[in-house]
């Protein structure tokens, strides 16, 4: 049976998404005074992430150990408008990367979930 991964078009396709996130990330005022690193070193973090949470060969898992986002993101504060913030940018990275169909819906909606699970401060 075919992964996420492969069904959204495998590693051209994580790239592409990863390339058109990012820059809209350290655009956005909520977003940019917690993104100071190396924006190609947080797409390539990101990409072996999403290949891995896809159903795609464990990139992530193989570099940094067990992924444990929710605790990776402790040390940043992280607010309902934030998340809000983050999640628009991966619809607006989604459409620009022509991610299409059932599998995109899913893949939104699991990182919806995420997103508002990683809320660790109110306003
Ligand atoms: C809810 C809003 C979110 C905010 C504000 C946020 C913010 C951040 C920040 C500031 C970093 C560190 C960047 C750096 O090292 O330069 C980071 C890393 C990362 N984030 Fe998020 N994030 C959010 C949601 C998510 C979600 C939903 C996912 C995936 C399910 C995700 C996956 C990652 C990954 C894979 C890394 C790299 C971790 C590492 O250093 O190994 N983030 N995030």
């Amino acid at each position: 049976m075919e992964s996420y991964y492969e069904i959204l078009g495998g590693e051209e396709a994580i790239q592409k998404l990863v390339d058109a996130f990012y820059p809209r990330v350290y655009a956005d005022p909520d977003l940019s005074p917690l993104f100071e690193g190396d924006m190609n070193e947080i797409k390539r973090k990101q990409k072996m992430f999403l290949t891995q949470f896809l159903g795609g060969p464990d990139l992530y898992t193989q570099e940094f150990g067990h992924p444990a986002m929710r605790y990776r993101h402790l040390s940043f504060e992280i607010t309902p408008t934030r998340a809000e913030a983050w999640l628009r940018c991966m619809k607006e990275a989604m459409d620009e990367a022509e991610l299409e169909g059932e599998v995109r819906e899913y893949f939104y909606e699991k990182l919806t979930q995420i997103a508002h699970f990683f809320v660790n401060k109110t306003e």
